[in-house]
């Protein structure tokens, strides 16, 4: 593992963040205000993006506001030793690309996303030598301006090596450092040896919550509504049947609660993929439902009520 403890104990810890998303600017802010002086923390400007702001208006669970200095970099002088790729599933292996010549063998990569099956080829190549870290997080924030966010509610990351990378041995004192730093930084952080039980339910969260609000433009607490309980039921035991073909065992009475309660305790929320088929911008369907749906074509399981909600969803944003 590539969290050095000398870098982590003596000299200062490099972060990167890549994504100006709600969850990168979210992750920079708390990083800016807390991280004391053992750290220094930048943003990605990519060159084919668009130009970062100077500031950040940070806007905390309190509602306290903090102006905040974007550190912006294009290209590092000194190796990273963490960098956080908050970017959309679909931007995902542009994001390794761009930032390749950036990562060392010795820089932990951590990514965050919804969905399955984001990283190509080109990217497993680009970060075989490196320990890849999946985070999932369950914060609430919202962007309300290129250089604005707000921290809406309060949630947990969970952390574990990334199973669609060369699974790689990270000692359990180098678990705990990285955990204990993040942590810090932006609390609750938790460990999970297995981090892909965890990437499956919130697989089934959003092959549910996701497309449903989209499709019918509602808010997620709407989903719980009686017309949408067959599908709900369709739609799990599909996820269910293709978990199961890939090894990941799951139960479909659980899901469909956890799925539930999500909704209820966001009900007030607009999902993600409702907010980017509002505004026509890509969606993450490739690697929710669409994920379920590849899926059963190569595994010759049927998942009707995946395909059709994949289907109508690329329909939104055509
Ligand atoms: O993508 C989202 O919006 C979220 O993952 C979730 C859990 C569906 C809540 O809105």
């Amino acid at each position: 593992m590539k969290v050095d403890n000398n870098a982590m104990n003596k000299q200062k810890t490099n972060v990167l963040i890549v994504g100006s998303g709600a969850i990168g600017l979210l992750w920079y802010s708390h990083f800016a205000l807390n991280s004391k002086h053992s750290i220094n923390c930048y943003l990605y400007q990519s060159a084919k993006r668009k130009a970062l702001p100077d500031e950040i208006k940070f806007t905390n669970i309190n509602d306290t506001t903090h102006v905040i200095h974007s550190n912006i970099i294009t290209q590092p002088k000194s190796p990273m030793d963490i960098v956080l790729v908050c970017v959309k599933s679909y931007q995902l292996n542009q994001a390794i690309a761009d930032i390749q010549s950036i990562i060392c063998p010795k820089t932990l990569v951590i990514t965050t996303h919804n969905g399955l099956g984001a990283l190509n080829t080109q990217s497993n190549q680009y970060l075989e030598n490196n320990i890849v870290l999946n985070m999932l997080t369950t914060h609430g924030c919202l962007k309300v301006a290129d250089n604005e966010i707000k921290h809406t509610g309060a949630g947990i990351s969970h952390l574990g090596v990334k199973f669609d990378v060369a699974e790689k041995y990270l000692e359990s004192n180098k678990q705990k450092d990285i955990r204990d730093l993040l942590h810090t930084i932006l609390p609750e952080v938790v460990w999970c040896d297995d981090i892909l039980s965890k990437q499956w339910l919130k697989l089934a969260i959003n092959c549910v919550i996701n497309p449903l609000t989209a499709v019918f433009d509602i808010k997620n607490g709407e989903v719980i509504n009686p017309e949408f309980t067959s599908i709900i039921e369709q739609v799990i035991d599909e996820v269910v049947a293709i978990g199961q073909a890939k090894g990941i065992s799951l139960d479909k009475v659980q899901l469909i609660e956890t799925v539930l309660l999500v909704a209820q305790a966001t009900a007030n929320n607009s999902s993600s993929m409702r907010c980017d088929a509002q505004q026509k911008r890509e969606t993450e369907i490739e690697y929710i439902n669409g994920y379920i749906h590849k899926s059963g074509q190569e595994l010759n399981i049927p998942t009707p009520k995946n395909t059709e909600l994949y289907q109508k969803v690329l329909a939104l944003t055509f």
